[in-house]
């Protein structure tokens, strides 16, 4: 066999501690995948002493993480200590910098930063992979990169964040409401002690926005991506649309034509037939439409140490075959500057609830705006009172331009009719 990969390692939190792991447990198996074995030659974290349930004592350890693009031995860096900034991309530069190969699972800092480290990449002639920083163990980078490359892919979207599906689903089975879901998901260790990256849908603005460059040959445009999380989502959301035949997902959705890119990150309503709306617990599903592939569904882990590493260490064996690829499918100079398409222009189907004063008139009134701003309903719920007077409609209407619901919620802002703020989702468009 030939010479090892050797590897230096930053991070050994989570997913670190799970390629050592991996590396250790299907090293032999993954030596013959692979052509040659890969190993671990140095590594870094904050804490020298921390006990990690692996033993590190026989790699080099290196205190400051940057040093490691330098480490005499290592071939490729592997980046697993998060951040778009900071340390992070301090090692990727450096790494690139100096000619080596360079793995990461870092979605805040591919989002931010992928284009000019695929640039740096591509210049020294050498490797940048991120599988796992969209969707963790599943392989849907290579699925777009390499299984759909001969296709036009129309549209890519799909369920991002385990932490926030885990939520909604537990909603959904249990009728309990969003806070207290989350105080649970905490405690269970599904939800960070500050959830607000994941549950304001951040995080999967970043996968989203990942997916969307490799699935349109666009530059990465994270700036672009319009975001709402699942804060305001109340339990009567998710029953009102259960009766409608919905589940809500937080969804994030891309598409392109000629025009432009469209990225969003929004809780929709999402039809029980479409197999998104069985996608429960903290589990990821991204969907992919290619023009003569048809419809594509990767499903699976989206985080956790297994499923992370196991994408970690799969860009690891590319490397040491030799597959290099461009970063983003194409080379860097080819991805187009797509501008963010008119999010007004755009038509499709909308959920929305109102909590109203029980009184005469006020349906007529959001009737009225609905009318006057040329929105078509197709279908109204109101359900009695609540303890504290108020009444909950909940509309769906028919397809038609983003911009007239826009047009009726503003003319509805302030009014005497409305007890709260209203709530206005997407309906996935099958
Ligand atoms: N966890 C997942 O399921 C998952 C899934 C997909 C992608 N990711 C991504 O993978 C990356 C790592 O996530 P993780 O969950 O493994 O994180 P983690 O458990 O918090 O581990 C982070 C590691 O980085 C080290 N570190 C932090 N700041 C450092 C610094 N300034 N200098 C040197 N070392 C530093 C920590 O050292 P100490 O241990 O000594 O404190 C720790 O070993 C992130 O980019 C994350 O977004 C994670």
């Amino acid at each position: 066999m030939t010479e090892p990969l050797r590897i230096a390692l930053a991070g050994l939190g989570t997913v670190g501690g799970g390629v050592i792991r991996v590396l250790d447990e299907n090293g032999d198996l993954i030596a013959r995948r692979a052509g040659r074995r890969i190993e671990i030659v140095a590594v870094s974290a904050r804490d020298r002493f921390k006990d990690r349930g692996v033993d590190i004592s026989r790699f080099d350890w290196i205190d400051d993480p940057a040093e490691l693009a330098r480490h005499p031995q290592a071939d490729v860096v592997v980046e697993l200590v998060g951040g778009s900034d900071g340390p992070a991309l301090t090692l990727a530069r450096s790494t690139l910098a100096a000619g080596k190969s360079f793995v990461t699972a870092n979605k805040a800092m591919i989002a931010h930063h992928g284009l000019e480290l695929a640039e740096a990449a591509e210049a020294a002639g050498v490797a940048l992979k991120f599988e796992a920083a969209v969707a963790g163990g599943v392989p849907v980078i290579k699925g777009l990169r390499e299984g759909a490359a001969a296709n036009v892919i129309g549209r890519v979207y799909g369920i991002l964040n385990g932490t926030c599906n885990f939520i909604l689903s537990k909603m959904e089975a249990e009728g309990r409401d969003f806070a207290d879901i989350l105080g649970e998901a905490q405690r269970l260790g599904f939800a960070e002690a500050d959830p607000s990256f994941d549950i304001d849908g951040v995080d999967a603005a970043h996968k989203l926005s990942i997916l969307a460059s490799l699935a349109f040959g666009a530059k990465p445009a994270f700036g672009d991506v319009a975001i709402t999380g699942i804060r305001h989502v109340i339990a009567a959301d998710i029953a009102e649309a259960a009766a409608l035949g919905y589940r809500i997902r937080l969804l994030g959705v891309a598409d392109a034509n000629g025009h432009g890119m469209f990225q969003r990150v929004h809780p929709h309503l999402v039809p029980v037939s479409h197999p998104l709306a069985h996608v429960t617990g903290s589990t990821n599903a991204v969907v992919a439409e290619g023009n003569f592939v048809g419809r594509l569904l990767f499903q699976g882990a989206g985080a956790g140490d297994g499923p992370t590493a196991s994408a970690v260490v799969a860009d690891l064996i590319d490397i040491a075959r030799g597959e290099f690829g461009p970063p983003y499918a194409m080379p860097a100079a080819s991805l187009a500057a797509q501008p963010a398409a008119d999010v007004g222009e755009r038509r499709g189907r909308a959920y929305l609830r109102f909590t109203v004063p029980d009184r005469v008139g006020v349906l007529a009134e959001i009737a009225a705006a609905m009318r006057d701003s040329g929105v078509s309903i197709e279908s109204l719920i109101q359900r009695g009172a609540h303890g504290d007077g108020s009444v909950l409609v909940a509309i769906v209407t028919h397809e038609g331009p983003e911009r007239s619901v826009a047009h009726a919620l503003e003319k509805l802002r302030g009014s005497q009719a409305l007890a709260g703020e209203p709530m206005w989702m997407h309906i996935l468009a099958d």
